[in-house]
């Protein structure tokens, strides 16, 4: 089994109140399964795509992952089990706007110490198995809703790591570019990628194999899909590339913690001397201070932004 949670439990602390979130989930995931989460808006879908992910831990319960008990690890081994796991796609791509495609792509392989010499080749491997071998190095704002999306792909595998975790993946798209998307799901799952998608859209979750429902914070029903849609396969670039116009463009509500979370720096090979991490440190910088969500003292605030817990901020 991949993913075994055992009687997960999950409270934010809210002033002096306690507010349960999810209750007593029981889930198991095995190597290779297309599973969709569903539910309603605050049914804790992204709080349990949280704790599966390992950026945030629950309050009580087990949690085992590729065989490992990650349910009390430290923030420092978490780091590392998401390093070599999962990768992670979010509504919002949570992409670097100042870096470039192929720089974006290549922050995780930065962090995990991945040669330099070795990285381009990994990085326009991803890149062109999301058939954006020509835009590599166009910056985000050059870029369409689904072809962020599909840089935002791309840097979540090149890594290659087992598990992808989405949260909404398509929720910011167009109808043709999230169909594009679940293409690329498609494909992943055929090469043996363990897939979890949260969404709220029916028709979404039909991609899936496997539907599991959440409401209230609790499963309510885990069924194998009879309706799966299958997406007709393009490996045609050009193609691919045409039917982006008509992309959304949407205003992310990116946080630099996040994305530093996600591509697991700071926490994460703490003796890393690679001379780019400096540009990597540099755009998270220009990042913060650009969005102003990062008052001046910008180490203090990083700082803080890893020792606060979770995604969501309060956790007991
Ligand atoms: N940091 C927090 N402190 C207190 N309550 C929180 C916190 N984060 C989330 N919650 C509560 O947990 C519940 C579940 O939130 P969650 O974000 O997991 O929902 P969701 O299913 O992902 O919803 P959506 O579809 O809108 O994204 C909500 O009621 C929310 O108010
Ligand atoms: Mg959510």
């Amino acid at each position: 089994m991949l993913l075994h949670l055992e009687d997960i439990n999950k409270s934010y602390i809210q002033g002096k109140m306690d507010v349960p979130v999810l209750h007593d989930i029981n889930l198991d995931i095995e190597e290779g399964e297309y599973v969709a989460i569903m539910g309603p808006s605050g049914s804790g879908k992204s709080t349990l795509m949280n704790i599966i992910g390992c950026l945030d831990k629950p309050t009580s319960g087990s949690y085992v992952l590729d065989g490992n008990e990650v349910a009390n690890m430290k923030d420092k081994e978490l780091s590392i089990v998401r390093n070599k796991c999962i990768g992670f796609v979010f509504q919002n791509f949570n992409l670097l706007p100042r870096q470039s495609a192929l720089q974006n792509v290549e922050l995780p392989l930065q962090y995990a110490n991945v040669p330099r010499r070795l990285r381009k080749n990994l990085c326009v491997e991803a890149l062109t198995s999301v058939a954006l071998e020509e835009r590599m190095s166009f910056k985000p704002t050059q870029l369409s809703g689904g072809q962020k999306q599909r840089v935002a792909i791309a840097r979540a595998m090149v890594n290659s790591p087992k598990i992808l975790l989405a949260d909404e993946p398509t929720g910011a798209l167009d109808s043709k570019s999230g169909i594009q998307v679940m293409g690329l799901f498609e494909k992943l799952h055929n090469e043996g990628v363990t897939i979890v998608m949260i969404t709220h859209a029916r028709e979404i979750a039909e991609y899936a194999d496997r539907i599991i429902t959440i409401f209230d914070g609790q499963i309510t029903s885990d069924e194998i899909n009879k309706n799966k849609v299958v997406v007709k396969h393009s490996d045609n670039a050009s193609e691919v590339n045409a039917a982006q116009e008509n992309s959304a463009v949407v205003k992310g509500t990116n946080e630099p913690n996040i994305i530093e979370k996600i591509l697991n720096a700071d926490s994460i090979y703490d003796e890393f001397e690679d001379e780019n991490s400096f540009e990597a440190e540099e755009s998270f910088e220009d990042y913060s201070n650009d969005n102003g969500n990062l008052s001046g003292d910008n180490d203090g605030a990083k700082a803080e932004g890893f020792a606060a817990s979770g995604v969501n901020g309060g956790e007991r």
